[in-house]
């Protein structure tokens, strides 16, 4: 059957539906797109299921295992490589993930006294009690934690020249302050880098949703009446749309991605957990990760076939996300540049794009390494102006030129 009289096959038609009411982009006109997100699916609802899925292709890496995605990228055949991070990439920081049993966060918001844990980003939850989410945005404001060995590795990838995007489903900004480029990252459930009224969404200073969630119930009050709304940062709750951003670069990217990585993530929250299915079958996938996720046998969409006879090109490192990522570092030979990045630590968001502006690599580890310092260089020249006029001539300069 040709593909445009197979597209308005009722089961498919209710197909496209389900997946643009998930939020996806579905373009009828691209006949690759097309193939690629109904291939599984499809085939099932028209009963030729075991026709299709049950093809094994040849393996695209000569081994299943860290070795096999270090020998791929050596060969220089991941040139475009996609990240998925989830909460998982954090916990070594210190910020709890959701789902883990006991140590997640949905297991210990007994205080708050909700119907149920994901109430906590519920939009009407939000709108009749405020005060919970509130108390714990205060806790989860980025700055109060580190980047982690895994937010390195994204940093390293980008140096190389290798990361075309990382998807994050966390709220941290984590992967910014390992010093990954802003337009490289896709915060899919959004961020506190911005903030907007519930109701006209209108823009409210971030710092002045800052402030006020700092002072507790006084300081959320007052903010309300002055803006007349409640007011959010620009976190994705549940039945709220994800960015524009996501949907659109999706499109783009998935589909000329040559090795997938997903780490640090239980992939069960829609749309994010699909987009492992958009990539092409011959793209590698590796998933670093303390337990076994979305895995096709298990009904995720075009999912992973790990440990199944037909898996011809997905790999699994069970365990921490910075244990598996040194490792497969170490098989890079990116060992010590991992360690280097590691070292210089994080970079101040609002001086990221100065360091990428620098050419040479030298010159690259300079302003790296002033970024990374950038508390302390500010401290020491305050002090240099505070006790030599001279020096303080200097300090003033460089404050000036560091602070540009
Ligand atoms: P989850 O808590 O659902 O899953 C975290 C996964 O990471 C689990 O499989 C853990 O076993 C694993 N894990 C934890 N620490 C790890 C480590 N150091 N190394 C490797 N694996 C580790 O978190 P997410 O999948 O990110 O959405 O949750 C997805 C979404 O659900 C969140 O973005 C949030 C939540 O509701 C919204 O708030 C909209």
């Amino acid at each position: 059957m040709p593909l445009p009289s197979l597209l308005q096959a009722p089961e498919v038609r209710q197909l496209i539906q389900l997946l643009r009411d998930k939020g996806l982009t579905v373009d009828e006109d691209d006949p690759e797109q097309m193939a690629g997100l109904l291939q599984t699916r499809l085939a099932k609802s028209l009963g030729i299921s075991a026709d299709i899925s049950d093809m094994v292709p040849d393996k695209v890496i000569p081994n299943l295992d860290i070795a096999g995605i270090a020998q791929y990228i050596q060969e220089g055949k991941a040139k475009r490589v996609i990240v998925m991070v989830g909460a998982g990439l954090s916990t070594a920081a210190g910020i709890p993930d959701f789902r883990t049993p006991g140590t997640g966060l949905y297991d210990n918001l007994q205080k708050y006294n909700l119907p149920d844990p994901q109430a906590i980003f519920s939009i009407d939850h939000f709108r009749k009690h405020p005060g919970a989410f509130y108390e714990l945005a205060r806790d989860l404001w980025p700055g109060n934690y580190a980047p982690t060995t895994a937010h390195f590795f994204l940093r390293l990838l980008e140096e190389k020249g290798l990361l075309l995007r990382c998807y994050t489903q966390n709220i941290d900004s984590l992967e910014e302050l390992a010093g990954v480029s802003r337009e490289l990252v896709v915060a899919a459930h959004g961020n506190f880098s911005s903030a907007h009224g519930i109701d006209t969404g209108v823009a409210v200073p971030v710092q002045e949703l800052q402030n006020a969630v700092q002072r507790g119930e006084e300081g959320w009050a007052a903010l309300r009446s002055k803006w007349g709304e409640l007011v959010k940062p620009d976190i994705v709750f549940f039945g709220e749309a994800l960015p524009e951003r996501f949907r659109r670069l999706l499109r783009q990217d998935f589909t000329q991605c040559d090795l997938l990585i997903v780490m640090g993530t239980s992939l069960v929250v829609a749309p994010f957990c699909e987009c492992i299915g958009f990539v092409g079958d011959s793209c590698p996938r590796l998933l670093v990760n303390r337990e076994l996720v979305g895995l096709e046998s298990r009904g995720a969409y075009r999912g992973f076939r790990i440990g199944e006879e037909r898996n011809y090109r997905d790999v699994f490192y069970e365990g921490d996300c910075d244990v598996g990522l040194e490792a497969l570092c170490k098989d890079l030979g990116w060992a010590e540049d991992l360690a280097q990045l590691k070292a210089i630590g994080p970079v101040a968001p609002h001086r990221q794009k100065s360091s990428r502006a620098v050419g040479s690599s030298g010159g690259k580890l300079l302003g790296a390494w002033f970024n990374g310092h950038w508390g302390a260089m500010h401290l020491a020249l305050a002090v240099a102006a505070v006790i030599s006029p001279i020096a303080g001539g200097i300090a003033l300069r460089c404050w000036h030129a560091l602070s540009k």
